[in-house]
């Protein structure tokens, strides 16, 4: 059994032999950057300090010359030969260490796609580097001035190798940059955004299982870190209850019942407050059904995304469940933020 050691933590892990260190930190809660699993992206890149591995066979645009000879490797392919290796990590904590953001990063608008009345889906490439972020945070949109100016936004997706990054809009009348983005901003404009922000985060170690509570656009982060923690494997059940007025308003409904067939452990619930009668869905607020699918929080980690009153009433919910206030997570979108 080989040791990895990871700085400037000083956690040590086991690593049988034969392993590679993206999948040994993994089992142990360990989130890395990663994406190709399959030595093309770099998304894996980290510094060895000390000790030998295997690097397999890599891409060089993944791994060039220059970052062998500073000694970094990708750990999706990197399996430990000696009998310690000791690689950069995280922080003190050994907790993921967040990107700094990146302000001023043009992006083109690829697609557009009117999801309901007053919420579109917004699809971006970057035109230079691909942002990396963790799944749950946000980015910045607007033109930074007085007409439009920056707004948060979650983002959609879980990090992907070409950068995509797709963003779920809420059109509030009054506001500056919503209906700027709604009504101006078209498929092919550049536009500029600075991300990542937020710590609205998957904890990667969590062995538990997961319940997450969305409405509106608050789908966003939960999409994100539900594809995320699905991807990667995670073996408790996972619940999502998604709360919206009428059948019209099921936000990704394909994309979420696909996820549904693809993971066993994942189930996907509704619950239609406006609209009574819809084969599958429940009908009422949170606090009224989600009594009738769960009724012991005592062990789940709670994601729970939406507008203020939405997410006031969900965490009295849990609580009453028996939630345990350290495994609340919560991001509320409060509506002078995201005008
Ligand atoms: S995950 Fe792509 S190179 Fe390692």
């Amino acid at each position: 059994m080989k040791k990895i050691i990871m700085q400037p933590s000083g956690k040590e892990i086991d690593c049988p032999s034969g392993e590679t260190v993206l999948s040994v930190l993994e089992k142990q809660g360990y989130a890395l950057p990663n994406n190709c699993r399959a030595g093309a992206c770099g998304e894996c890149k980290i510094k060895v300090i000390s000790g030998e591995f295997d690097q397999g066979f890599v891409m060089d645009m993944a791994l060039s010359q220059e970052d062998r000879s500073n000694g970094y490797g990708l750990m999706c392919m990197a399996k430990p030969t000696s009998d310690v290796l000791e690689i950069e990590f995280g922080t003190v904590d050994a907790k993921p260490k967040l990107f700094p953001p990146v302000e001023n990063s043009w992006h083109i608008v690829t697609d557009k796609i009117q999801r309901t009345q007053n919420i579109l889906e917004l699809k971006l490439a970057p035109l230079g580097k691909a942002i990396k972020f963790w799944p749950g945070q946000y980015a910045m949109l607007g033109e930074d001035n007085d007409q439009h100016p920056l707004r948060p936004y979650s983002i959609a997706n879980a990090p992907k190798q070409n950068g995509e990054l797709t963003f779920i809009i809420t059109k509030e009348p009054t506001g500056k940059t919503s209906p700027w983005i709604h009504d101006e901003v078209n498929i092919g404009d550049n536009i500029k955004i600075n991300a990542p922000y937020g710590t609205f985060l998957g904890d990667p170690s969590v062995d538990t299982p997961i319940l997450c509570l969305a409405s509106g656009s608050g789908l966003a982060p939960i999409l994100s870190l539900l594809n995320a923690y699905l991807s990667r494997g995670h073996k408790n059940p996972v619940t999502l209850l998604f709360s919206a007025k009428t059948k019209e308003d099921l936000l990704h409904f394909g994309e979420i019942k696909y996820l549904e067939s693809k993971y066993v452990n994942f189930k996907y619930k509704f619950t239609l407050t406006q609209q009574a009668g819809i084969i599958g869905g429940l009908e009422g607020r949170i606090d009224k059904v989600l009594p009738q699918i769960l009724t012991d929080l005592s062990n789940h980690s709670l994601y729970i995304a939406g507008g203020v009153s939405f997410v006031d009433t969900c965490k009295k919910t849990v609580e009453k469940l028996g939630a345990k206030e350290e495994f609340i997570h919560m991001e509320e979108y409060f509506a002078q933020q995201v005008n």
